[in-house]
């Protein structure tokens, strides 16, 4: 199950991303971490030093490695250059999975052991910290391209989680990566701007059928939640209130999970419901239409004229990515597995 966190800034993605992967594998669910966001916080939040965290090697510099395992011989892609970071798999590409070692893991995620060992152990990867440059016009440049590329690759079966720790804004339009999730989870605090940036990501997210559920973050008594529910209604999940524990956690002064206060635990079992209860409604198809979706429209704004070819050909029209073992759909070629 992938699952996003999105928000405005300072909403609290990283918090409730933190607590939620520290919740999963404090349950001895498997799951693997992302920090994607502009602002790479999740180490810290997971327990890292700040050293260690920024030691992560990030997956943006392992780009070339990405790209020649996951090509495979996939004979529409001659070379780990031809891609960018929608190229989606065909048959003959090499697909990631949560459950088994592949070189990309072994490059760039970092085994973190939460509360010394007794909350259970998270694989983190980062996409790493962005520079000026990612942030204009240069969009194959694009940090979390290589997130999307393994996204796009990934065979991930229920009851095994990615959480990601994203940036609400453009740079996740800007290509398919928001599309890619089976849930995504918008923070907002009962504010205004908090609600503003829900309404701009329900209208994109709506066009592309993605699954969204608004958490309230630092929600202090009836006023805001009466607040939120107006503004945000029946996609409102739940809300979190202010939390002792995580103010203790920015004061540097961490307490093991398992004192985390109840309430926070009731909403964390709540989100853990919420993303089960996605998997029934989960689409290979339509997350492959989309991928192909994202690529043409990459492919026609710059991917094309930055590689001289039509990459369009890149898209192998006979291949869906799948769940492994649920029924091949009829017609469909067989995915290759890993090698
Ligand atoms: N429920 C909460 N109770 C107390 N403090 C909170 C809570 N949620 C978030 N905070 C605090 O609010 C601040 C912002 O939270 P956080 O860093 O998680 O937000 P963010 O959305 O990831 O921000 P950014 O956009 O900078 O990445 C932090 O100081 C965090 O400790
Ligand atoms: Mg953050």
């Amino acid at each position: 199950m992938k699952i996003a966190f999105v928000g405005k800034g300072g909403s609290g993605k990283t918090t409730l991303s933190a607590l939620f992967v520290r919740h999963l594998a404090a349950a001895g669910v498997p799951v693997t971490a992302v920090d994607a966001d502009i602002n790479q916080h999740l180490g810290p939040a997971l327990g890292l030093t700040e050293e260690q965290a920024a030691a992560l090697p990030p997956l943006a510099g392992r780009l070339p490695l990405i790209k020649e395992y996951l090509r495979g011989d996939n004979p529409r892609i001659p070379s780990a250059d031809a891609m960018i970071k929608t190229t989606p798999p065909g048959s003959g590409s090499r697909l990631l999975r949560l459950d088994r070692p592949n070189p990309v893991f072994d490059a760039c995620a970092r085994t973190v052991r939460l509360d010394g060992g007794a909350g259970g152990e998270v694989r983190l990867l980062a996409t790493g910290t962005f520079t000026e440059d990612d942030l204009g016009v240069s969009c194959y440049h694009s940090k979390t391209g290589a997130l999307e590329l393994c996204l796009n690759h990934l065979v991930d079966g229920r009851g095994e989680y990615l959480v990601a720790d994203m940036t609400a804004g453009s740079d996740s339009f800007g290509s398919g990566l928001f599309s890619r999730f089976d849930l995504t989870f918008l923070v907002a605090e009962p504010t205004r701007k908090g609600v503003a940036v829900y309404r701009q990501y329900r209208d994109y997210a709506r066009e592309f059928g993605v699954a969204l559920r608004v958490v309230g973050n630092k929600v202090q008594g009836e006023e805001d939640e009466e607040f939120l529910r107006e503004e945000v209604g029946d996609d409102l999940l739940l809300t979190f209130g202010h939390s002792p524990w995580v103010r203790a956690l920015e004061r540097g002064r961490s307490r093991p999970f398992a004192e985390l206060e109840e309430p926070g635990r009731a909403a964390l079992r709540l989100l853990h419901q919420a993303a089960d209860a996605a998997h029934p409604r989960r689409d290979w198809e339509r997350y492959t239409e989309l991928m192909h979706h994202f690529h043409l429209k990459n492919a026609e704004s710059w991917g094309n004229a930055r590689a001289g070819a039509d990459l369009a050909a890149q898209i192998d029209p006979g291949f869906v990515l799948r769940e492994d073992g649920t029924a091949e759909p009829a017609g469909r070629a067989a995915v290759p597995q890993p090698a």
